[in-house]
């Protein structure tokens, strides 16, 4: 489990707030630097992180604190990582998992 501080002060009032780009599912998106992941994400209008083992549903961040585990995407090659535990990184590869076998 990441040790790295999750809280980032917030840029000077009127100063644009700092962005990085990664990508995921293969396309390029603009996210709030040194925010979760997960919260990034969301921001940016992702709806689904991953699918449901069970019946292929949607399945997005619900705790925000690492207590769900709603919120597990591929980062960087390495699957099932809690997005909301992880800050945005400019280049990360994040990818939504799909759970249900085909
Ligand atoms: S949103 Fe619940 S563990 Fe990440």
């Amino acid at each position: 489990m990441p040790t790295e501080n999750l809280f980032a002060p917030l840029p000077p009032e009127g100063e644009p707030p700092r962005m990085v780009t990664i990508e995921f599912n293969g396309a390029p998106l603009a996210l709030l630097a040194d925010a979760p992941l997960a919260a990034g994400l969301l921001v940016a209008g992702v709806r689904r992180f991953r699918a449901s083992p069970v019946g292929g549903g949607a399945r997005a961040p619900y705790c925000m604190s690492g207590v769900c585990f709603e919120c597990l995407l591929e980062i960087d090659g390495v699957p099932s990582q809690q997005a909301c535990q992880v800050q945005a990184r400019e280049g990360m590869k994040v990818r939504a998992i799909c759970g249900k076998p085909t």
